[in-house]
């Protein structure tokens, strides 16, 4: 049995094995944060924090993400639960119970973009387009009244049963609606579930949403056009260059994106905003999402930098300022003490998507500097520090807060989807790994003092030995491809290795420059 475990572990774990210039990153990507998102995230759901068991429609379906190379056949079997917990309408469970299913229906917004978003990436990842063909049934069950945000029950399963694909359709379908300012709108939350009461009355809007489904809108729309639903895809492309239209002209605020507007028009995230000024996910979506104007990225990126980073502290907040005395009503955020949780302390989650942020626009410095101030190995390397974060070195806290007298006291550990995401910042978006169905790509974008690294891939029976070089210290821009010592073209400035199922060690030689 202790065999067993092992070498399961062994197994997931081992699929992609780093080697960089930093042990403590080394530590955590070539275990911790796969362990953590699986063991607890994903089958626990549990932790000494939150002791749940619930599934989260968003929440699972994220972590799925980071496990969908070494655990294809997890990702699917999620991703196909999760589109059976949609109503018959489109929208879906918000979260619920395993076994009976009871769960929340909601008008949270953005939890309707996720199915088609996750489905995306599977299939890009796995090549295994056969997944939206699968039928799953959807729910049924009493729709919300006029002012009614959530309602408990256990639904039953409807009658009407479609295939996956007709699942992301939906959920994309039901995503179109937009508000004065031509954004999407927020519902009661988006990916900030505190922010229940930005959009209540129906009118309030979310940037981050806009950035979110713009990226969901075209990663899904060429999975249309190749089933035959071209209408859809045309809609949906449609839609998203409305929303980048829309987001330009709409959600600069001068020197970063704001956050969204209230049902009032009051804007969120703005210079004019006493509290909650510059929020993260806006800027850090901007750039991951490539919808945003390039030079307004880098410079809304600086702004997260210079307005969110507190290099001192050890923390990237969130936003700032916490929400504490502000007469505007942002949701049960407002509950929370100032600088704990979502409300201006470090949330983890939003903190891995600027690394990606900074890594979108090549910054390798930043990614990596940011990937380490995160790690919560570098928070407990001094007895100070471990006097002052109070919590586990091996795995990722949800948050850590920012407000005296707690400042840099890590918060919820262990049950928190910062893991799953955090190991794709680290693998995908710096170290540049991206495996492509029946190829992988090395693309990096690396701190420029790192003069390399080496990791293995080990896929479908065959290893990969992959040694990157960066001998003029750059960031990003690979210049030249060798496997088993043959030249390898350079293709759209990435690494791309046919993945071969021939039991073979073959050797990948990556050169930056
Ligand atoms: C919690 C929720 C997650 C949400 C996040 C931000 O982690 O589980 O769904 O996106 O908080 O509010």
């Amino acid at each position: 049995m202790h065999r067993e475990a092992v070498g399961f572990w062994d197994g997931v774990l081992g699929t992609v094995q780093v080697k960089t210039p930093d042990p403590a990153t080394d530590i955590l990507l070539n275990g911790w944060l796969l362990y953590q998102s699986l063991a607890c995230r994903y089958w626990a759901r549990s932790a000494f924090y939150q002791a749940s068991g619930a599934y989260g429609f968003r929440d699972q379906l994220q972590d799925a993400m980071s496990l969908s190379v070494p655990m294809p056949a997890l990702a699917r079997a999620h991703i196909l639960r999760a589109a059976s917990r949609q109503f018959v309408e489109g929208d879906v469970q918000h979260w619920w119970f395993p076994i009976a299913g009871q769960g929340v229906r909601t008008r949270i917004s953005d939890d309707r973009a996720w199915l088609a978003t996750v489905a995306a990436h599977y299939v890009e990842t796995t090549g295994d387009a056969a997944i939206l063909d699968e039928p799953v049934s959807f729910l049924d069950g009493p729709a919300l009244r006029e002012g009614e945000h959530d309602l408990y029950f256990q639904p039953g399963e409807a009658d009407e049963s479609a295939p996956l694909f007709e699942h992301c359709a939906r959920g994309l379908d039901l995503s179109l609606a937009t508000g004065a300012h031509g954004l999407p709108l927020i519902g009661t939350g988006d990916w900030n579930d505190g922010m229940n009461r930005v959009g209540e009355a129906g009118r309030g809007e979310s940037v981050w949403l806009g950035w979110f489904l713009y990226a969901a809108l075209l990663a899904f729309a060429p999975i249309a056009e190749r089933r035959g639903e071209g209408r859809r895809a045309a809609t949906w492309t449609a839609h998203a260059e409305a929303l980048r239209a829309a987001l330009d002209r709409e959600a600069w605020d001068g020197a970063w994106y704001r956050r969204g507007y209230y049902d009032d028009g009051a804007p969120l995230g703005s210079s004019t905003s006493e509290e909650c000024r510059i929020d993260s996910i806006a800027q850090s979506w901007a750039a991951i999402s490539g919808a945003a104007d390039p030079a307004r990225a880098v410079q809304a990126m600086e702004s997260l930098d210079r307005m969110l980073v507190h290099r001192g502290d050890r923390l990237a907040l969130l936003f700032t300022p916490p929400f504490d005395k502000t007469p505007l009503d942002p949701g049960y955020i407002k509950g929370y003490p100032p600088g704990i949780r979502e409300n201006g302390g470090q949330y983890t989650h939003a903190a891995a998507w600027s690394i990606m942020g900074f890594a979108a626009l090549g910054q390798g410095d930043k990614a990596h500097e940011l990937f380490a101030l995160l790690n919560p190995i570098n928070h407990t390397a001094t007895r100070a520090g471990v006097l002052r974060y109070k919590v586990e070195p091996y795995v990722v806290a949800a948050d850590v807060y920012s407000v005296a007298p707690h400042v840099g006291r890590g918060g919820w550990t262990w049950y928190t989807g910062s893991a799953g995401w955090l190991y794709r910042a680290g693998i995908e978006s710096i170290l540049g790994l991206k495996v492509k169905g029946d190829r992988f790509e090395v693309a990096p974008c690396l701190p420029t003092a790192w003069p390399g690294f080496e990791m293995t891939l080990t896929l479908h029976g065959s290893a990969y030995e992959i040694v990157v070089r960066n001998p003029a210290g750059v960031s990003r821009g690979v210049v030249a491809v060798e496997v088993d010592g043959e030249t390898q073209p350079v293709v759209d400035g990435k690494a791309v290795i046919g993945l071969g199922a021939d039991s073979a060690r073959r050797r990948v030689v990556v050169t930056l420059g």
